[in-house]
């Protein structure tokens, strides 16, 4: 934090080669490294100001994913750094604690982009998480797991090209950059922070002996009360923050499981879709003596439901590539909303084959799927909903006080190859 009291940071973007499977060099990109970005991390009311330059031989963009944000710095689409080029986004952290991230969102190469190795947390700090007694020292207790999924060529390069309908699924799970991930416990609960930071696959997490944790957090934030769950899916670009208790001494391995809750995907189907894959996440190695750690609170934080009533009512149909039978144009707003205004979205999924779906500057709350409430664990804050096929979701959100009538945020399926493929439209706050 500099005198005048902006928190600055800075990010650079490269190409290098990093080992992601021990032994093999592989061509990627990563922002102050080879791979992948640092976590940056500020408080609720500080002004942040992050310098960007692009050392890359193409354009791109750093997205703040999660962020309130103003759009000129929203970096979207439409806020390209050239080759060479620069930008310094700024704005004041207006939000409530969170695990969020921020990756390339060049229309068209998303995927691409963030395959190479671009991504990076934003965490974000506030008085009412603190106080709480979670698990918060980062890298001891506090543990950020960015979970990919890749695939390599013969020669070793990382293949970028599509293999399923939901875009380049990978055989390899690369967990903070790096294949057959561990970590050293030395205390008895571990706060994870998870990214679903892959371009199509969807997970379901589950520790190998199905062990019980709770789920703290969602994409925006604690949720009100932790849930006990054994297992969690994350479709792409969703987080969740859970605590596991360890014993002293085991090892415990958190694994991917096949999809369970698979919305009506048929078994057959399921298999295309890397849905009835079995991987091994994170291999946790507990020490022989643990620091003990407090037991999770009852209560966490309690977030007001957003009003529905006399909300703006809108709806978006995914198919066939398109939102609303369209597919995504640089040059059109699909439609303008109002700062400060409340909304109610139903999203339905017309395929039968996954999608979800993100937007931006904004948390909302689902108030249904399918009819039905929000199971515990996605009734919180979010930004990125699973919508199974043939499933309608509804959303209610209120926006924030970010207007602009330049830049347009987006909204969009965020399984990349999708997204890039024209599942995206735009809208501008006034
Ligand atoms: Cu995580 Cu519009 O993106
Ligand atoms: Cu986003
Ligand atoms: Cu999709």
């Amino acid at each position: 934090v500099g005198a005048d009291g902006v928190r600055r940071f800075s990010l650079d973007a490269a190409a290098g080669t990093s080992e992601m499977i021990a032994g093999k060099r592989t061509a990627t990109w990563g922002f102050n490294g080879a791979i992948l970005g640092p976590t940056l991390r500020a408080r609720r009311g500080e002004k942040v100001a992050v310098a960007i330059t692009n050392g890359l031989g193409e354009a791109t963009t750093v997205h703040w994913h999660g962020m309130s944000i103003p759009a000129e710095f929203d970096g979207g689409p439409h806020q390209m750094i050239e080759p060479g080029g620069s930008t310094m986004p700024t704005w004041t952290v207006e939000q409530q604690a969170a695990t969020l991230w921020y990756h390339p969102h060049p229309h068209g190469s998303t995927q691409r982009h963030v395959l190479r190795g671009l991504a990076g947390l934003f965490l974000v700090d506030d008085d009412a998480s603190d106080s709480l007694g979670l698990p918060k020292t980062y890298g001891t207790d506090d543990i950020p797991l960015i979970i990919q999924d890749r695939r390599f060529t013969a020669a070793g390069a990382i293949d970028e090209s599509d293999n399923s309908k939901i875009g380049s699924l990978g055989d390899t799970i690369i967990t903070n950059g790096i294949a057959d991930a561990y970590l050293t416990v030395s205390t008895g609960a571990v706060r994870l922070r998870i990214l679903n930071g892959s371009s199509g696959r969807l997970y379901n997490l589950v520790f190998a002996d199905n062990r019980r944790f709770d789920v703290v957090a969602s994409d925006g934030g604690l949720l009100a009360a932790p849930a006990a769950m054994r297992r969690i899916q994350l479709s792409p670009g969703e987080r969740a923050e859970i605590v596991v208790v360890l014993r002293a001494g085991e090892n415990l391995t958190l694994t991917s499981s096949p999809i369970d809750d698979d919305g009506g995907v048929k078994r057959s189907d399921a298999d295309r879709f890397g849905m009835t894959d079995r991987f091994d996440i994170l291999r946790l190695r507990a020490q022989p003596r643990l620091t003990p750690s407090v037991a999770t609170p009852s209560t966490l934080v309690p977030s007001a439901a957003i009003p529905t009533a006399g909300a703006v009512r809108r709806s978006f149909d995914l198919q066939w590539f398109m939102i609303n039978r369209k597919r995504m144009d640089m040059n059109r707003i699909d439609f303008e909303a109002r700062v400060g205004g409340t909304e109610v979205w139903t999203v339905t999924n017309k395929d039968n084959w996954p999608h979800n779906f993100h937007v931006h500057d904004a948390q909302f709350h689902i108030v249904d799927i399918d009819g039905r409430r929000p199971p515990a664990q996605l009734a919180g804050r979010k930004d990125t909903v699973y919508v199974p096929p043939g499933s309608r979701v509804r959303l209610a959100l209120r926006w924030s006080t970010h207007a602009d009538p330049m830049y347009p945020y987006m909204f969009h399926c965020h399984l990349l190859m999708h997204e890039d493929q024209g599942m995206m439209g735009q809208f501008l706050l006034l």
